[in-house]
């Protein structure tokens, strides 16, 4: 009953700042890692290197029509996996239509992402300050999935540094920045070690873009 009663109350999306929007407990999530699953199962996570050769410490891989991309060439999206040659795995079309009506709930209408970003935590990594810039249209926000293990999503602003708004991302939970909270920087604190029955320690976020 008590849940009923929270379902009723709970609103569906919340502008947590301008341009930031939470849909808690949003997505199927089994839905969701099935299809993160059946990606790698094609190219395999990897770490991907910063332009300076650093070694990015959450591993990733892309579905769509375009895949994010770092290497010492620099950062962009590839149509191909440079590594393998192939196509990436395309996103389901199911999965897609619900990232498009997320979107239009939160402002952002005819969203159709062409790329997904699937990042993988593991316990202690943390994923850096840093702002969502090798799209070509920032009028089109980010969408954002989380599955597993709990982190905290940290917004800093125009700035890389100072005092950030804390987020905490929970399995299931959906994320838009977009509009003034397009650009701002943004980063992942270090995860804690957990145990979530859908993912064991990981955490598992997609991150849906229109980048071409
Ligand atoms: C990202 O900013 O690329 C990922 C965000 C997240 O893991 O929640
Ligand atoms: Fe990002």
């Amino acid at each position: 009953m008590q849940g009923d009663l929270l379902t009723i109350i709970t609103p569906e999306m919340e502008e947590l700042a301008p341009g930031i929007f939470l849909f808690r407990k949003y997505v199927d999530e089994a839905l969701f890692y099935n299809v993160v699953k059946a990606a790698v199962a094609q190219i395999p996570f990897r770490h991907m290197v910063t332009p300076g050769g650093k070694r990015i410490n959450v591993a990733g891989i892309s579905m769509g029509d375009c895949g994010w991309y770092s290497d010492r060439r620099g950062y962009r999206y590839e149509l191909k996996d440079p590594i393998t040659g192939k196509s990436w795995p395309p996103i389901p079309g199911d999965i897609s239509q619900i990232i498009t009506v997320a979107a239009a709930k939160a402002g952002f209408p005819n969203f159709i992402p062409d790329s997904c970003f699937i990042n993988k935590y593991e316990p202690g990594v943390r994923l850096t300050a840093h702002i969502d810039q090798d799209e070509v249209d920032f009028d089109q926000p980010i969408v954002s999935v989380s599955l597993g293990a709990s982190a905290i999503f940290q917004v800093f602003g125009e700035k890389r540094g100072g005092k950030a708004f804390n987020i905490p991302l929970h399995s299931g939970d959906l994320l838009i920045f977009g509009g003034p909270a397009r650009r701002v920087y943004h980063g992942v604190k270090k995860l804690e070690e957990q145990n979530h029955p859908l993912t064991g320690n990981l955490r598992i976020n997609l991150t849906f873009r229109k980048a071409l």
